[in-house]
């Protein structure tokens, strides 16, 4: 990962950057970085907000896996996260399908996106930020958890070091990642409203399935989730 890097003082979004780069024929692991982006997003059209100090990175990753198992790539990239994070003493927790939390508030987000045969996958990690900076009530930062800034290089560092491990797993022994996964895990066991785009479905999030797919106890019985936004319930 990270043969070719582009680093920005400002971008309206590294996604849209490593669009750009694709269609001009980018290859696999080329990494954009911007130190602010005007324009950040986030999952399901969220703007995510995107100041100085904050790690803002999207990878270009023309997979080797078929395109049947192209879901994979996230929820590797969340245990790959999570793993760079605790290897800086911070013990980050996955809350399904991928975002990191760190005592129940989201220190990082990913987004993966499709383009042509390739995935754009977008990380956003609250790094030397204070938590009013990010827009959200429910954010935390390192600098907040850690007590001091990060070296957003090793950072950089790490994560890459973690992804292309995980992604390699990813084809190979996906199993092997959603162990890792489940030990690293915040929702499973809690009682949850998951909103999709087919609606709205609470449950116990009991388990994941042999691809990822959150497995939700219901009254009606057991609904299997491939997309979603978890919100944890009480009880
Ligand atoms: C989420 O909603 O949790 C995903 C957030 C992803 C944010 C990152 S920051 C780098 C890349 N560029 C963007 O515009 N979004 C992603």
């Amino acid at each position: 990962l990270a043969r070719r890097v582009e680093v920005h003082g400002e971008l309206p979004s590294t996604q849209e950057r490593a669009r750009e780069l694709v269609r001009a024929g980018a290859g696999h692991g080329t990494a954009v970085l911007a130190r602010v982006q005007s324009g950040g997003r986030g999952r399901r059209g969220r703007q995510w907000v995107s100041p100085p100090g904050g790690l803002w990175m999207s990878l270009v990753l023309r997979p080797e896996l078929s395109l049947g198992k192209l879901h994979r790539i996230t929820p590797a990239a969340a245990v790959a996260g999570a793993k760079a994070l605790w290897e800086l003493g911070v013990e980050a927790r996955i809350k399904w399908p991928n975002d990191l939390l760190v005592g129940g508030r989201k220190v990082c987000g990913i987004l993966a996106e499709g383009e042509g045969t390739c995935v754009l996958l977008g990380i956003g990690l609250n790094a030397n930020l204070d938590p009013e900076e990010t827009g959200s009530p429910a954010a935390t930062t390192l600098r907040r958890e850690l007590g001091r800034d990060v070296d957003l290089l090793r950072l950089i560092g790490l994560l890459l070091g973690r992804l292309e491990t995980e992604l390699g797993r990813a084809g190979e022994d996906f199993g092997a990642v959603l162990d890792d996964w489940r030990a690293l895990d915040c929702t499973l066991g809690r009682r949850v409203r998951v909103r999709r785009f087919g609606g709205v479905v609470e449950g116990v999030a009991a388990d994941l399935n042999s691809e990822g797919a959150l497995l939700l106890e219901t009254p009606s019985g057991t609904v299997e989730v491939f997309e979603g936004e978890v919100e944890k319930l009480r009880g």
